[in-house]
């Protein structure tokens, strides 16, 4: 299966795409405050500024006079190194400073403040006009003091405050991608505890999965185990209908032998024994071929699900040599068996059924008055079952193709067979994480053929 895609990664994305937002938008606002902050304190410096000139202002007779307080141009510098410009207006003409300090302005009434952004000598400045009536002898004459200053160390605090902030914002983002990745691998983690709880089922378990789990995730648990219990179910109407079937198709058959065999014995004729004798040959090759067709089948259903018992490999082949001891009587073979206990983990089903197809073949394939020899024994981390006859033996190599489907060799010719013994054999021994060794007896004549199976681990 190709993974469509992380719910994880997915996850992490789109939380990380909320946190550039938020980032942004944060970075943005803090910007437009610092600079807003930056203006209202130098619109606040510039009207203390100009207040602290207006004050400064007094009436000698009929003139009105002003002594520029130091103070009034210090407190401008104590913000930033802008240049200041200044101008005092009486009752339209220009006491001191710039004259042409934006003349188009609006002069405040008197006691009041304006705040306005003027172009002046190619710079932007920010200026306050204040009005002040001072008595110029009997008269009252409104003065109005202006105060100007550039931007530019203002925009230099605003760029820099804005600066630290997408800095603040970059690192925010950064975390919040990591504290993303976390939040989506822990959400995602109850998940993967149920992903690994049916990994690590061995293929035979088909308990239903625990109920306990979050709301989200209770309709997959339910459907899996719906799933199981289907699962489960239709493995064992296979597994009926398998025994069913062979059941079915041998029994008659044995039948049918059994009439032949009877007619054969009554029967006169050359020629109508030798029909009986193939149709009884015949018989023996379908009954044979059912028979084996149907444990192939039976392999390849239980190897799907394969069983965890601790098995004994003496038992199997004591269980086996019985088994096989009147074929191989009529043959005048004798079977010799050596064992140990040796444990393995698997099927004894299959294991029985993968060794006897393997002493089939040796008492078949032997020619009358020999010995088949089975040894049990334990190598190493290896179990091996050793099947040695004084046959014709395997031929020349590769022995590889011995193991392919309804593949019989030159010697099966006139022996009742399908070609599917060895299939079986090596197909259990696969399912169980072992293998088969066919060769020839190294010390006579003869066919060697080895089960090679991993031991149990932590028993004797
Ligand atoms: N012990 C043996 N000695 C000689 N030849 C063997 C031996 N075991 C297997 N063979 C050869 O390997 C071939 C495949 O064996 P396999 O058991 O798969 O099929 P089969 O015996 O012909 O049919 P069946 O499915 O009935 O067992 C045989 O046809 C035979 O030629
Ligand atoms: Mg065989």
């Amino acid at each position: 299966m190709t993974p469509s895609g992380s719910i994880g990664r997915r996850l992490t994305v789109l939380l990380a795409c909320v946190a550039a937002l938020l980032s942004v938008l944060s970075w943005s606002m803090v910007s437009s405050f610092a600079r807003q902050a930056a203006e209202r304190t130098q619109d606040n410096i510039l009207a203390a500024s100009a207040t602290t000139i207006a004050e400064a202002l007094r009436s000698e007779g009929d003139e009105i006079r002003l002594e520029l307080p130091y103070a009034a141009f210090s407190m401008l510098g104590a913000i930033s190194q802008d240049r200041v410009f200044y101008h005092v207006d009486v009752d339209g003409q220009t006491l001191t400073g710039y004259s042409d300090l934006a003349p188009d302005l609006e002069t405040p009434a008197p006691g009041q403040i304006s705040f306005g952004t003027v172009t002046y000598r190619q710079a932007t400045l920010r200026m306050v006009s204040i009005t002040r009536v001072v008595l110029a002898g009997a008269d009252p004459v409104p003065v109005t003091v202006s105060v100007a200053q550039t931007r530019d160390g203002i925009s230099a605090i605003a760029t820099d405050l804005s600066r630290t902030a997408a800095l603040l914002c970059v690192a925010f983002f950064v975390l919040a991608v990591v504290l993303s990745a976390f939040v989506a691998r822990s959400s995602l983690n109850q998940l993967t505890t149920v992903a690994e709880a049916v990994a690590r089922r061995g293929p035979s378990d088909l308990r239903p999965l625990r109920d306990r789990a979050p709301t989200e995730l209770a309709p997959l648990i339910q459907s899996l185990n719906r799933f199981i219990d289907r699962l489960g179910t239709s493995l064992r109407r296979s597994e009926e209908f398998i025994t069913e079937a062979a059941h079915r198709v041998r029994t008659p058959l044995a039948t049918v032998r059994a009439q032949a065999e009877v007619a054969l014995h009554s029967a006169r004729g050359d020629e109508e024994k030798g029909r009986l004798r193939r149709m009884i040959r015949a018989i023996d090759e379908s009954s044979r071929s059912a028979g084996q067709l149907l444990d192939h089948a039976t392999v390849a259903f239980r190897a799907d699900s394969l069983a965890h018992d601790a098995i004994d490999l003496a038992v199997i082949a004591r269980t086996v040599t019985s088994a096989l001891e009147p074929t191989a009587e009529m043959k005048d073979i004798a079977i010799e068996l050596a064992s140990e206990t040796v444990i393995v983990r698997g099927d004894g089903v299959l294991l029985e059924s993968a060794l006897r197809n393997v002493v089939d073949n040796a008492i078949k394939y032997s020619s009358p008055d020999t010995t088949v020899r089975i040894g049990v024994s334990a190598d190493g981390a290896q179990a091996q079952v050793r099947v040695v006859d004084e046959g014709p033996g395997l031929g020349a190599g590769p022995f590889d193709r011995f193991t392919e489907r309804f593949h019989r060799g030159d010697n099966a010719e006139g022996v009742v067979g399908s070609g599917l013994g060895l299939t079986i054999a090596n197909e259990v021994l696969v399912a169980h994480g072992g293998h088969i060794v066919l060769a020839q007896n190294e010390e006579g004549r003869g066919a060697c053929v080895t089960l090679c199976l991993p031991l149990a681990s932590g028993l004797a």
